[in-house]
């Protein structure tokens, strides 16, 4: 009966704590977040000045008193306070979306993603944050499943399903097949490396330091996996390491895409060597539907397109790849009762009813 209370009182939310961006969905309201996972700091006081966007526009221009940082590095917590202190703002800020708040609380439910093979302290870490932060119950569940659930792929069943999340700190490779992953392998090469990887070519090539944003900028307008047929340009604003001065260069696509061809290779070689250890039957399955792309890397021009050609199976990126993690959460959480065991092990020390 008091269980009953609580869930009728409870607010039921999922997260996306994500590298590069965090998202949070509301039962019955959709997607209510969906910023950037940026915090920035007063360092002499510690006190938190602004939580996403907000805090994103800060980030590189701040006086030296106030760092804009991402509290995850490569899918996992690097500093838990600020963590703590984004999901609070975030869990907060999805109740207050919702009526249900009284002045004795709102009892969240909250379900996070999780990338898979995280270590158990690191899972330790995401469920003490959201708890700390509020949360009543905390779900955990792997990023690939969610995503998988998010896309609606056909899980729960015998079938093999291929599924690349390519997010901003982590590339995550997954087969699934009743529920549960099969075989999986996350490399920290993903959008965050394929920035990097411009901001050395413009530093090497034209000795020109630019910033995040604008790598950023490049690689979402011209950047892509393989050469294109059309030819294009932009525009590049920095700072001249040999005379200090600001400068604007124009670079070419074709550029671009060659100094992005390292780590996409990374990318697919961890594919390639996924297939390599699906077991053959799941294989079958795989060869008919294809390998399924999200998150937000996964939006690199001609990267299905690549990917494709090297498997020799159909590659197609899911829709909306950007929010399938938190869809499939939202979605897992609505149906706890028929998913749980495909939910995290760790789950098993809520009261849930
Ligand atoms: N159109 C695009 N083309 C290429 N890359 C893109 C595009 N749109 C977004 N990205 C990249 O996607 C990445 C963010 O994706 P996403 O939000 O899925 O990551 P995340 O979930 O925060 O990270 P992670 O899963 O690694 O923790 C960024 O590196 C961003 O530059
Ligand atoms: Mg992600």
């Amino acid at each position: 009966m008091f269980k009953k209370l609580l869930s009728f009182l409870s607010v039921d939310m999922a997260i996306d704590l994500g590298t590069a961006n965090s998202l949070v969905y509301v039962k019955d309201k959709g997607i209510i977040i969906n910023e950037p996972s940026v915090v920035a700091v007063n360092n002499k006081t510690g006190q938190v000045l602004a939580i996403g966007e907000e805090a994103k526009k800060m980030v590189g221009r701040t006086p030296s008193y106030i760092t804009a940082t991402r509290p995850l590095v490569n899918g996992v917590i690097s500093d838990f306070e600020v963590t703590e202190q984004m999901l609070k703002y975030f869990i907060e800020k999805a109740a207050a979306s919702t009526k249900k708040i009284f002045k004795f609380g709102y009892f969240p439910r909250v379900i996070i993603g999780i990338p898979c093979g995280v270590t158990e302290v690191e899972r330790k870490a995401v469920r003490d944050a959201a708890k700390n932060a509020g949360a009543r119950t905390v779900f955990l569940i792997e990023e690939p499943l969610a995503s998988a659930i998010g896309a609606k792929l056909a899980i729960q069943e015998a079938g093999g399903n291929f599924i690349v999340d390519i997010g901003g700190g982590t590339t995550e490779v997954a087969v699934i097949s009743l529920g549960g992953i099969v075989t999986s392998r996350s490399l920290r090469v993903a959008g965050d490396k394929l920035n990097d990887d411009i901001i050395q070519f413009a530093q090497k090539e034209y000795k020109l330091l630019i910033g995040e944003r604008t790598a950023e900028a490049v690689k979402i307008n011209i950047g892509s996996a393989m050469p294109m047929k059309d030819k294009k340009e932009m525009a590049m604003r920095g700072r001249n390491l040999v005379t200090g001065l600001p400068e604007e260069v124009v670079v070419f696509n074709d550029d671009v895409q060659r100094a992005l061809e390292r780590s996409v290779r990374q990318i697919v070689t961890a594919i390639k060597t996924t297939i390599e250890e699906t077991p053959p039957e799941l294989l079958a399955d795989v060869m008919s539907d294809g390998i399924y792309l999200a998150g937000g890397g996964s939006l690199l021009k001609g990267l299905d397109i690549l990917i494709s050609k090297e498997t020799k199976m159909p590659c197609k990126v899911v829709d909306d790849p950007l929010t399938s993690v938190v869809r499939g959460a939202g979605m897992a959480l609505e149906n706890i009762e028929t998913l749980s065991e495909i939910m995290s092990k760790d789950n098993s020390d809520e009261a849930f009813g």
